[in-house]
């Protein structure tokens, strides 16, 4: 980093999806970004990127928050739906791949961001990219339902010990973006009939042009984090506010 900017984003899953059209945001609003992913992506100004297998745990637990600013942001943002099968049928390696990236990752990513922030910045702000899956059970979706109830029940236990801690200036949201046009939603559509009963629900959003597009979705979750303090509840949805 060659300046020491006012503002700083750490985001998973910046290479694609809902993650890269967050980072342009971002950087479009003056953060400096710190990008974490498997897939390299460089860009020009302000980004710089951090290669890590967010479901390999041993690794997550090394990562370090080295940048500073009064500002801190982290975006808990890489996800995946994993085997789209019902339970019985889906590997246990690959219950563990979802629960580690979409679960664990961000809780010792947020106790490691709490860890090296927090008494010693100004503000900050953690968002977790939740989903409407964590409300809810769909059909074959088991690991990744639990995956984001839990990053939601997390959201809400972390702000209440900031609150009760008295930490004003620090917010906890687990947001969900609704059905989003990403590679996710692709995997989505591409999953065996026989095995996802409610398939052509995802088939039939794509084909009527009901999938959000990532860049109105980026616009929306910045509005979360901008006015962190104008969100009072935890866990939101971005069809909450238009
Ligand atoms: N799209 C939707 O309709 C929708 C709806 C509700 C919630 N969400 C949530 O939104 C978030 C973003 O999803 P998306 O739709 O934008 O998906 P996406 O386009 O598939 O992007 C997923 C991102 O996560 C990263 N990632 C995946 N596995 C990883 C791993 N093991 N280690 C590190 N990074 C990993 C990917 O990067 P690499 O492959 O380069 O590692 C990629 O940048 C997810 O948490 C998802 O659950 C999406």
């Amino acid at each position: 980093m060659d300046y020491q900017p006012n503002k700083i984003a750490y985001v998973t899953g910046a290479s694609s999806g809902i993650g890269e059209a967050l980072v342009s945001k971002l950087l479009e609003e003056g953060y400096y970004v710190i990008g974490l992913s498997r897939s390299t992506i460089s860009l020009e100004r302000n980004f710089e990127h951090h290669a890590i297998d967010l479901s390999n745990i041993d690794a997550v637990q090394k990562f370090e928050f080295k940048h500073s600013a009064p500002h801190v942001l982290l975006v808990n943002n890489a996800g995946c739906i994993g085997d789209i099968k019902p339970i019985g049928k889906n590997t246990n390696s690959g219950l563990l791949a979802v629960s580690n990236l979409n679960a664990l990752a961000p809780q010792l990513l947020i106790n490691t961001f709490l860890n090296t922030y927090l008494n010693k910045v100004e503000e900050g702000h953690i968002l977790n990219i939740s989903s409407g899956a964590g409300k809810y059970p769909i059909d074959s979706w088991a690991p990744y339902c639990a995956s984001k109830a839990s990053l939601d029940i997390f959201s809400k236990t972390v702000q209440e010990e900031l609150n009760t801690r008295s930490y004003t200036n620090w917010f906890v949201h687990a947001i969900a973006p609704g059905v989003v046009d990403t590679p996710m939603q692709n995997e989505i559509r591409s999953s065996d009939p026989n095995e996802f009963k409610v398939l052509q629900k995802f088939i039939d959003l794509k084909k009527n042009g009901e999938l959000s597009d990532p860049n109105s979705v980026a616009q929306k979750l910045y509005r979360v984090i901008e006015s962190p303090q104008d969100f009072h509840n935890v866990v939101i949805s971005v069809r909450d506010f238009s």
